[in-house]
Formats: structure tokens, C-alpha cells, sequence
């Protein structure tokens, strides 16, 4: 069985006071439990302060971006390397870096490179626009990125690798997919596309995320469906009293 994962997405909220506040709240709440993997991505500015924070627990930091050059003349941007101080996992390829900065699926792909290269377990997300959905372009879409964005890199292992399949559409407009479509879409497109690149052994073990307005009340719906490993979550990660409800929630789905 692959262990589930409640990653929480920040993007561009909290600052560093506003980061130790919300985790000397949320590290007791959510201190016993351990067969779920919980991951936070708060702003690069908040990293260090939650590393300091969360140094003595299991919960998992990850950086919300980075970039693929090792180092100069790129002004804003924060290399593998630098994450690599302050936490494990990095997400890549979020649809608001693709469609508001512009990222390509090229630019997916060698960040998904450098990623691995450094170590650092990447959640690369995948999703498509409403107007590709309604036009029935959904698997071929998402195909597409998937195979993009792990051109080129040789042999995986599944615990190597984290996918999310975020609808555009979906997510932060509190219309969330149907846990029943993902599903299908995980077992019949994401997971043999993983296969043929990597073998099936990578695509079983991966885990699978599905991201877009997942809340209190829809979270237990995306888990009863076999392929969806967990959730990644934008705006119910924000207050640490949701979020920790929500890893309750899973929590208790999983030892029913
Ligand atoms: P949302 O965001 O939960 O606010 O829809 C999800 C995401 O963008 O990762």
C-alpha cells in the first residue's frame, strides 16, 4: 500500500511570523500521527523559520518553485541547491507558474532534472484548462505533460517521484473534479504513461495526488478511489485548525 499524502500549498501567504504562529498551533494538533506523510510549502522567506520549527517532528518541508540553474545572473530566482538547506521535496510545475510565469513544459522538465539530480523528491503537477476539458482533451493533455516533463531522465524509483493532477479549473474556484474521474484518469493515463517511461514497479509505487478546492468536506470522496494517494491543498491549508482536520479526517478514513 502506498503511504498517503496531505501536502498543504502556501503559495504566496504568511510571512515569517505569521509561518511560526500557525505551526506552534499546528505541530500539536497534528503530532501523533504518522502513517500519513504531511507536507508544507510555505514562501521561500518562511522556509528556514519552519525548518526551525518543525526540526523535531515528521512533517515534511517543501519549497513551492525553483529554478534549474545551479547558480548566477538570475535575479529572483533560488537554485536546488539553496532548497536543498531547508527541506526535501520541491513542487514543480504548478499551473500557476505555467499559465500567470509562463513556465513551459521544457523548462517542467529540466527543473524535474535538477530536482532529482539534487535529491530532492519533486511533486510535479499536471492539469488542464476548462476550455481542454470541455473540448474532451483531458488525457491526451495530460499525457503530454506527464511524458514532457520526465523526458530524458534515465531510471526513477516510485518514492523518487510525486505527481498531482490539479485541474486549472479547478483549483482555488471551489468547484473540485469528480474524485470518481480522477480516478480513471490516474489509472488509465497517469500511472501506464509513468509505466512505459519508467516500468510498472515506479508507476505502482508512485504516489498520486489529486489538488483543486479539496476541503473539510470533499476530502474523504478523493480517498475512497483506489489511485488518489492524497491531496495537495492551496487555500484549506491556510488555517492550521482546517488543515489539521482535514489529516484527521485522512487519518481516520485510513484506519477504518
Ligand atoms: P486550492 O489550491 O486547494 O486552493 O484549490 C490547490 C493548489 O493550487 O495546489
Amino acid at each position: 500500500m502506498r503511504t498517503p499524502i496531505i501536502a498543504g500549498n502556501w503559495k504566496l501567504n504568511k510571512n515569517i511570523e505569521e509561518t511560526i504562529s500557525y505551526l506552534e498551533n499546528f505541530n500539536p494538533a497534528v503530532k501523533n500521527i504518522n502513517d500519513i506523510e504531511i507536507i508544507i510549502c510555505p514562501p521561500h522567506t518562511s522556509l528556514s523559520a519552519a525548518r526551525t520549527h518543525l526540526d523535531n517532528t515528521t512533517i515534511i518541508i517543501g519549497s513551492q518553485n525553483m529554478y534549474h540553474e545551479p547558480k548566477g545572473n538570475f535575479t529572483g530566482e533560488i537554485s536546488a541547491s539553496m532548497i536543498k538547506e531547508l527541506c526535501t521535496h520541491v513542487i514543480i510545475g504548478h499551473s500557476e507558474r505555467r499559465n500567470l510565469f509562463s513556465e513551459t513544459d521544457e523548462m517542467v522538465n529540466k527543473k524535474v532534472k535538477t530536482a532529482i539530480d539534487h535529491d530532492l523528491i519533486p511533486i510535479i503537477c499536471y492539469g488542464e484548462k476548462l476550455e481542454e476539458k470541455e473540448a474532451g482533451l483531458t488525457a491526451a493533455i495530460i499525457s503530454k505533460q506527464v511524458r514532457k516533463s520526465l523526458s530524458g531522465i534515465r531510471a526513477i524509483s516510485g518514492n523518487q517521484l510525486i505527481l498531482a493532477y490539479e485541474p486549472v479549473w479547478a483549483i482555488g474556484s471551489g468547484q473540485s473534479a469528480s474524485p470518481s474521474e480522477t480516478n480513471i484518469l490516474i489509472r488509465n493515463v497517469i500511472r501506464p504513461t509513468v509505466s512505459g517511461l519508467f516500468g510498472s514497479s515506479t508507476s505502482e509505487k508512485m504516489r498520486v495526488l489529486y489538488g483543486g478546492s479539496v476541503n473539510e468536506k470533499n476530502i474523504e470522496s478523493f480517498l475512497t478511489e483506489s489511485e488518489i494517494d492524497g491531496a495537495l491543498i492551496g487555500g484549506a491549508s491556510l488555517k492550521h485548525a482546517v488543515f489539521s482536520n482535514i489529516i484527521k479526517i485522512v487519518e481516520k478514513y485510513y484506519n477504518s
